[in-house]
């Protein structure tokens, strides 16, 4: 069971936040197939504080939507502290802290995985969000600068000192980006250095693989991040099945959310590359996909996948 502060949460296996994909309609798609808390996209404490809209709409929730962790980005102690302060009036179950994103934009302005090279600025950050966000807050690392440098033992240690309730480690240097190898063992190190819960990261791409990070690493839990983008059956503890019905049944419940609660019309080029990402892995998938990406607008889109579900049912 994964615990974090006072919460209990019904899976370890939670959603990565996922600049671009972990909105509202898809965090809410991962908790319908079990995911213990899911996490929005990184938001800008600035945009926050300035309460610039397109900053706002990032924190659309639903009360059907279940522990959410609303993920703050900055540099800046006080702003951080000032967004929180705004971000907990949304009523999320967490805060967590983005100390691990490696885009330029981010780092540039000291936010994001530079903070593991300024351990007093981030310190500061960490203690003014505790400080005044009234809710648990979760931090989300990476293994450190690059190979000569794996700092998140001790900067989870600092985390924990400061207050953090969670460390989430993404077992990959800042150097690293999102290619090679991640090390589970420096998870495992974090694990023996701090008693807060640790959420291990990284290339879990099914349900197997959760299993060994937590059984090699001794974790509490396991955030699911590219592994879930058209594959949310993982939180389910599932394979991605191979029935084409199953699949685009899957498809048309994300479609339904994404129009119930996205203006759909103006997005559906991105619409389209979300859900092509369930129709990978089957024979004929290439070719459904070319189809799919080909439709014109909305309509042509939830006609192709609701021919999907009909197919199968036919023909078996
Ligand atoms: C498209 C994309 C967007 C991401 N956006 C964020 C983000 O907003 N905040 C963050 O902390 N990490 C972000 N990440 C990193 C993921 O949360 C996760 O740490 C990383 O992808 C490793 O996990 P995975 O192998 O399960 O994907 C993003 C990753 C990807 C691929």
């Amino acid at each position: 069971m994964l615990r974090i502060a006072d919460l209990e949460f019904s899976s370890p296996l939670v959603l990565a936040p996922l600049a671009g994909y972990s909105d509202l309609p898809f965090r809410l798609l991962c908790q319908r197939c079990g995911a213990g808390f899911v996490v929005t996209e990184m938001v800008s404490c600035h945009g926050l504080v300035y309460r610039q809209a397109n900053t706002l709409r990032l924190l659309d929730s639903d009360a059907d939507e279940g522990p959410l962790a609303i993920q703050l980005f900055g540099a800046d102690p006080v702003a951080m502290g000032e967004a929180a302060v705004l971000a907990a009036e949304r009523r999320p179950a967490m805060i967590d802290i983005n100390m691990g994103c490696p885009v330029r934009k981010v780092t540039r302005r000291g936010a994001g995985a530079a903070l593991m090279t300024t351990p007093q600025l981030a310190a500061e950050i960490i203690s003014a969000v505790v400080a005044r966000a009234a809710l648990p807050v979760t931090v989300k690392m990476r293994s450190g600068r690059d190979q000569g440098s794996i700092t998140a033992p001790e900067f989870a240690a600092m985390a924990e000192s400061c207050g953090a309730a969670a460390v989430i480690v993404h077992a990959r240097t800042w150097g690293q980006g999102f290619s090679g190898q991640i090390d589970p063992e420096v998870i495992a190190a974090v694990k023996r250095r701090v008693t807060i819960p640790v959420i291990g990261n990284g290339d879990v791409l099914c349900p197997e693989d959760a299993r060994k990070m937590m059984a090699d690493t001794g974790c509490d839990g396991v955030m699911i991040g590219r592994g879930a983008l058209g594959n949310p059956w993982i939180f389910a503890g599932q394979a991605k099945p191979q029935s084409l019905t199953e699949i685009a049944t899957m498809a048309a419940d994300h479609l339904a959310l994404i129009e119930r609660f996205l203006p759909a019309e103006r997005l559906v080029g991105h619409v389209k590359g979300q859900l092509a990402r369930y129709f990978k892995g089957f024979s004929g998938s290439a070719q459904f996909r070319a189809e799919l990406m080909a439709t014109a607008n909305l309509d042509q889109l939830r006609q192709l996948v609701a021919n999907a579900i009909d197919s199968e049912q036919t023909s078996s």
